[in-house]
């Protein structure tokens, strides 16, 4: 059984603890060095998007992971931190979250944490950075996405305490990254993302990927993690990159947040910070 070890490396302020830690595995660092910054000035989201990271705001979080698993199961890694990231916030602050496919956490529709993994290659081998941001005051994300952004002292309405969620996470990584690794890993974190979203199944969504736009029902998760969709036209689609938007909010399902019925725009949910 993997044991991951982790080792903190903290930092006032980084251009981007990916950046960071991407250049201390380089240089050997082992699996299990994480990085903390209280800012970031050039914080990276995906599609080449910035994250806005101002001080204090959120938990800028990266880690390095070496994986043994083959590498066509590699996008369970971001699948499995986004479970991680689920079972901090109901555990650290009794925040009931969501998880739209891939890895994005949601409150009440609004995401409250970003994922960005990078695959990168070093002297020991190919090696992945996950790099968690965490929403924590209102202040983390610019006020025009305050539509489609949340934190989690909004959401909970307490303060966020960032070394007891810090913390939860570490554990909670370990946790769910040694199940990853067992042989029955990718079952165990298909039904673990599957039971903790509402985006698994019977959500209506648009989906872009590249030049393509689909329209359909999720129908839950390949192996893989790749997302079944059947279109609104009848045809069956494996997604297995885009950008995921909902059509229609959850409609007193398990998983979503009890915030829902709070949230005023229902309609095609554009990608956050
Ligand atoms: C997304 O676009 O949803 C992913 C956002 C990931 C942001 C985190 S903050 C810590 C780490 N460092 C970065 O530059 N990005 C990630």
């Amino acid at each position: 059984m993997t044991h991951l070890k982790t080792k903190v490396l903290r930092f006032d302020s980084l251009p981007s603890t990916n950046t960071e830690l991407s250049r201390l595995a380089s240089e050997g660092a082992e699996e299990g060095v994480s990085v903390v910054a209280d800012e970031q000035t050039a914080g990276r989201g995906r599609l080449q998007r910035a994250w806005s990271s101002p001080k204090g705001a959120g938990l800028y979080f990266s880690i390095l992971l070496r994986p043994k698993i083959a590498t066509n199961y590699w996008p369970l890694i971001t699948m499995m931190a986004a479970v991680a990231v689920y079972d901090t916030l109901g555990e650290a602050c009794r925040l009931r979250a969501d998880i739209k496919w891939p890895n994005d956490l949601l409150s009440g529709e609004r995401k409250i944490c970003g994922i960005l993994a990078e695959a990168i290659e070093t002297p020991g081998g190919r090696a992945v950075i996950v790099g968690i941001g965490i929403n924590l005051t209102h202040d983390a994300y610019p006020s025009e996405l305050a539509g489609v952004a949340t934190s989690v002292s909004e959401a909970t309405g307490r303060p966020a305490d960032r070394e007891t969620i810090l913390a939860g996470l570490l554990r909670w990584l370990a946790h769910w990254y040694s199940l990853l690794n067992e042989p029955a890993g990718p079952e165990s974190i298909v039904n673990a993302w599957s039971s903790r979203s509402s985006y698994a199944f019977g959500r209506l969504v648009q989906v872009n990927n590249g030049d393509e736009a689909w329209q359909g029902t999720t129908c839950g998760i390949e192996r893989d993690g790749a997302l079944r969709l059947r279109t609104t036209t009848g045809e069956k689609k494996l997604v297995r990159a885009g950008d995921v938007k909902t059509l229609r909010p959850a409609i007193n399902d398990g998983a979503a947040s009890q915030d829902l019925q709070d949230e005023q725009d229902y309609h095609v949910n554009p990608e956050t910070s």
